[in-house]
């Protein structure tokens, strides 16, 4: 596939960007799907923890059967890659708060009493009983999905910038996808992204909520003035 001649601005994507019905059977550019890519995982998380973990398809056979787990919708056989977002709750424990750690030190955080309060605060941030004060609120699996869908949807923005079409999903059965794509028990697989060129119409426009209705001012229910 041709690589886009230059980059979208945000805002023009933000305009633009639709709901990808369909897509062309074409190659992803790899170094494009590498800076989609990269672009998602620069993304913010809750203590650098970053508890996101993405599959990507792009073999015709996996694809053609991850659509079999996304209720049949074509576009997951059709988009060039689709990204599988997923979401460790326990990757804190099992290394990578250490990584981080590691890293911030890495990159200039040398205090090591600042290394230990990290290692405190996520450990008690995230080592309670989900739901009370000492642990997070409600439960690891809102966690996850906060932070899993920040570095997709930066994914997203990233490649309508680099020229790509791209189609977010959520109509998966979340085990037979873990099954197909061999996704341990404890992760959460949190959306699908598909990525491509597309063919056809674009999904008509169908408008959005003023902030009337969806944003208040200093409380809920308050009407916010512009
Ligand atoms: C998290 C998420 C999940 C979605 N899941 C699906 C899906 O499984 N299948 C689909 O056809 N569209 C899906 N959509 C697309 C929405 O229907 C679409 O974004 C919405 O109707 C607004 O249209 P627009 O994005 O083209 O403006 C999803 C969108 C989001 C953000």
């Amino acid at each position: 596939m041709a690589r886009a001649a230059a980059e979208k601005l945000l805002s023009e994507a933000i305009r633009e960007r639709r709901a990808t019905p369909s897509f062309e059977d074409v190659p992803i550019h790899a170094a494009d799907l590498e800076k989609i890519i990269r672009a998602g995982l620069e993304a913010p998380s809750g203590y650098n923890l970053q508890p996101w973990r993405f599959v990507v398809v792009r073999d015709r056979e996996q694809k053609k059967k991850l659509r079999q787990a996304a209720f049949g919708q074509p576009k997951v056989e059709e988009a060039s890659a689709v990204i599988v977002a997923c979401g460790d709750p326990q990757g804190w424990k099992d290394g990578d708060l250490e990584e981080a750690v590691r890293l911030g030190r890495e990159h200039g955080l040398s205090d090591p009493a600042l290394q230990d309060g990290m290692r405190k605060s996520v450990t008690g941030f995230l080592g309670g009983t989900p739901g009370t004060a000492a642990g997070l609120a409600p439960s690891f699996d809102l966690w996850v999905n906060r932070q899993a869908m920040i570095a997709f949807t930066t994914m997203m923005w990233a490649a309508e910038t680099l020229g790509y079409d791209t189609a977010p999903m959520e109509g998966f059965l979340e085990d037979q996808v873990k099954t197909l794509l061999k996704i341990p028990e404890r992760v959460r697989v949190v959306a699908l992204l598909g990525v491509g060129r597309r063919k056809g119409p674009d999904k008509v426009y169908t408008g959005r909520f003023s902030p009337a209705h969806t944003v208040f001012a200093e409380s809920w229910g308050e009407k916010i003035e512009f």
